[in-house]
């Protein structure tokens, strides 16, 4: 039995270290030999002048003598040049709490539980049913956007990402023993299927109506839009990959549908005002058991995606007591006489991107498959141009993965728009050249090596196998694309890079300078001609973190105490182009050892002109911040604070001390929820 690794390395289950199944089966990229981080760094920053005290640390050692830049001196310089930020810094923080610059409010809102109808099933601390979770706000929320209603900025459809769940803070019954992150409860190789339910339930997206009373508060209202999409949400499969044998199943003979979007990490919002919510680290919910290791013969669908050879699932919902169909799913195994007589192919049905209409409650999602099946991070969209295509970036989470974009074949036309041009068109894969030039290589049939004679049969077999198609073409290797943004004001693409401890000295180049990368770093890039359709673009790293003396600012500066991070994730443009970026430190690395310095996880907010940047908000223990949207006016914020006190041990768990007792206090179960961030004064956030 494969027993599962526990928090940070599990959630980004990582197929280079899947039992039987090393990074090395797959061909690597050509990477340059062997330069030092700033040899590497140096050329991809001589452009913009990019100094460290005129120091090369090529020459110095400055990491392994861990010298460090006087803190804050960057940014004082710096400080004085950026109009746009108009906050004073907040401090590290390792405190169970929120913390805001002064002069401004933080309100807590639709934490776990919530319920979406007044009348609807209240939070019963635990003791909710699987039925009451399917009415409630889900678990680790991630994601945010806001949905106005009649273009209001107080009165919207607020839609939340919940990206998975820790089954012992779900479910009551776990309490008073100890009980590690991820673990679930298996007597007689059998799960209680009212768990397996919630915890399915407690997975998704809500959509819920949200409005801000007189005295500045906001709540849930009850609305007809208000509703949850889980786990378990018929979907429909829509794109190139729609009706094909790769997602013929049991419960769909023609290959048209499935069950249940999971894992949803980030977002995208598209030019016609619909939601896709991405799905992440999906890989580990299913179980194949046809080999007892991913060789030789596990399908390469689910090999290289990571599918759990053998062995039991993440929460073992195959195990439900009753056996009943819609659980039975995860089982990937070959079962039945043929494919639609099992579920071999359910996780073909997952990777994708899911369109939902937050407007329409009685619309269908949609998987549109022309995205690319990877562990989406999120996408984000290039602005409509009336009469080009729609252009979208997608990021693939995990170590040694890739940054995608898609380019629809139909023009965009504002008064016909709709998820149908995701259907038609171009998936593309990022090679970042060493001399700052990057290009974008179509994963196409017959384009880069991708034939039958190499073992792509058509465009359906490079969409399932999207990472041997890029593997293929020879895409580069990254430090775990997270969330991207476009600039409003000049339309450059940042995308996060969170970490990469796993990148050895021999793997690194120029856009991942560092090996045993714990700290991450940030990458813009601009496309030829201010055209985001173009097939090539040019690059260089934005930010480069981790402590002061190993960072590196866009001034040419380090971080200092005003500013220093780490394993950036989320990261957003608002309308004025403040560039805010969202901290994931994981759990096995929060407050301890080289990551110790940077407290616990934050926002910050950076000027993309200057580079200046600033720490907005600490959260409390545990957590990670992730999901930021304001409304149109831009005087009101919402955040998500996902997993707060999961660093809590077996061992405090069962004697009831949590790390964290957020966001309820004294003694309470922590919870995932929303934050409200408003300005006493009224005015606009950061500003
Ligand atoms: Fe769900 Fe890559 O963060
Ligand atoms: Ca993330
Ligand atoms: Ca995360």
């Amino acid at each position: 039995m494969t027993e599962p690794k526990a928090g940070y390395e599990f959630d980004y289950a990582d197929v280079a270290e899947t039992p039987g199944y090393e990074h090395g089966d797959e061909p690597l990229c050509n990477l340059s030999p062997n330069p030092t981080f700033y040899d590497v760094v140096d050329a991809r920053t001589s452009r913009r002048g990019f100094l460290i005290g005129g120091l090369s640390a090529a020459v110095t050692g400055v990491f392994g003598l861990g010298l460090t830049v006087p803190p804050a001196s960057a940014q004082t310089a710096a400080r004085a040049g950026s109009s746009l930020l108009g906050f004073t810094p907040v401090p590290i923080s390792e405190a169970d709490a929120i913390v805001v610059p002064n002069g401004y409010r933080v309100q807590v809102l639709a934490p776990l539980g919530t319920p979406l109808a007044k009348a609807g099933p209240a939070y019963r601390d635990g003791a909710d049913t699987g039925a009451d979770q399917e009415l409630q706000i889900g678990s680790h929320h991630d994601a945010i956007h806001y949905f106005p209603i009649d273009g209001s900025s107080t009165d919207g459809l607020l839609v939340i990402n919940h990206e998975y769940v820790e089954p012992r803070m779900l479910h009551a019954s776990y309490r008073g023993r100890p009980q590690r992150e991820s673990a679930v409860e298996i007597a007689n190789d059998r799960r209680v299927a009212d768990e397996v339910l919630k915890e399915i339930n407690a997975h998704g997206v809500s959509i819920v109506r949200i409005g801000r009373g007189a005295d500045g508060n906001w709540a849930v209202v009850d609305d007809r839009r208000n509703r949850r999409i889980t786990g378990r949400t018929p979907i429909a499969i829509s794109g190139p990959v729609r009706g094909t044998r790769h997602v013929v199943t049991k419960y769909s003979p023609d290959g048209t549908r499935t069950r249940g979007t999971l894992n949803n990490c980030a977002h995208g919002v598209t030019p016609w005002n619909t939601y896709l919510t991405a799905e992440e680290n999906w890989a580990g919910y299913f179980r194949n058991a046809d080999q007892k290791d991913q060789k030789p013969s596990l399908p390469r669908e689910h090999a290289r995606y990571g599918v759990v050879a053998g062995g039991r699932s993440r929460y073992a919902w195959e195990l439900a007591a009753g056996g009943a169909d819609e659980y039975v799913r995860f089982d990937a195994s070959s079962r039945g006489a043929s494919a639609a007589e099992d579920y071999r192919n359910e996780p073909n049905a997952f990777g994708w991107m899911v369109e939902i209409d937050p407007y329409d409650p009685g619309s269908t999602p949609v998987k549109r498959t022309h995205l690319g099946r990877f562990a989406h991070e999120g996408v984000v969209f290039a602005p409509a141009v009336q009469g080009r295509p729609v252009v979208c970036y997608s990021g693939d989470d995990s170590r040694f993965e890739y940054i995608y974009k898609f380019v629809s074949a139909k023009p965009y036309d504002r008064a016909t728009a709709d998820g149908s041009l995701l259907d038609e068109g171009t998936l593309y894969a990022a090679k970042f050249n060493a001399d700052g030039t990057g290009e974008w290589l179509a994963l196409a049939p017959g384009r880069n090596g991708l034939t039958p004679a190499e073992g792509f049969a058509d465009l359906a077999d490079i969409l399932v196998n999207t990472r041997l198609a890029a593997d293929k073409a020879g895409a580069t290797k990254m430090d775990r694309p997270e969330w991207g943004a476009v600039d409003p004001k000049t339309g450059e693409v940042y995308f996060t890079l969170t970490n990469n401890t796993s990148r050895t000295e021999a793997q690194v180049d120029p856009v991942n300078p560092r090996a045993r990368n714990q700290f991450g770093q940030i990458v813009r890039w601009t496309e030829e001609g201010g055209d985001h359709a173009a097939a090539r673009f040019r690059w260089e790293l934005f930010v480069i973190a981790g402590p002061a003396s190993q960072s590196r600012t866009l001034g040419g500066g380090s971080l200092g105490n005003d500013n220093l991070f780490a394993c950036p994730d989320g990261i957003w443009f608002d309308a004025d182009a403040r560039l805010w970026i969202q901290t994931d430190i994981g759990e096995s690395e929060q407050n301890r050892g080289d990551l110790a310095v940077m407290g616990n996880n934050a926002m910050l907010a950076a000027d993309p002109r200057t580079g200046e940047i600033r720490r907005f908000l600490t959260g409390p223990k545990g957590q990670e911040i992730t999901g930021v949207i304001t409304t149109p006016d831009q005087r009101t914020m919402f955040v998500n604070v996902q997993h707060p006190g999961a660093t809590t041990s077996a061992e405090d768990f069962g004697a009831g001390r949590f790390v964290s007792n957020w966001p309820d206090g004294g003694t309470a179960m922590p919870r995932s929820a929303t934050v409200v961030i408003t300005r006493i004064d009224g005015g606009k956030i950061g500003a």
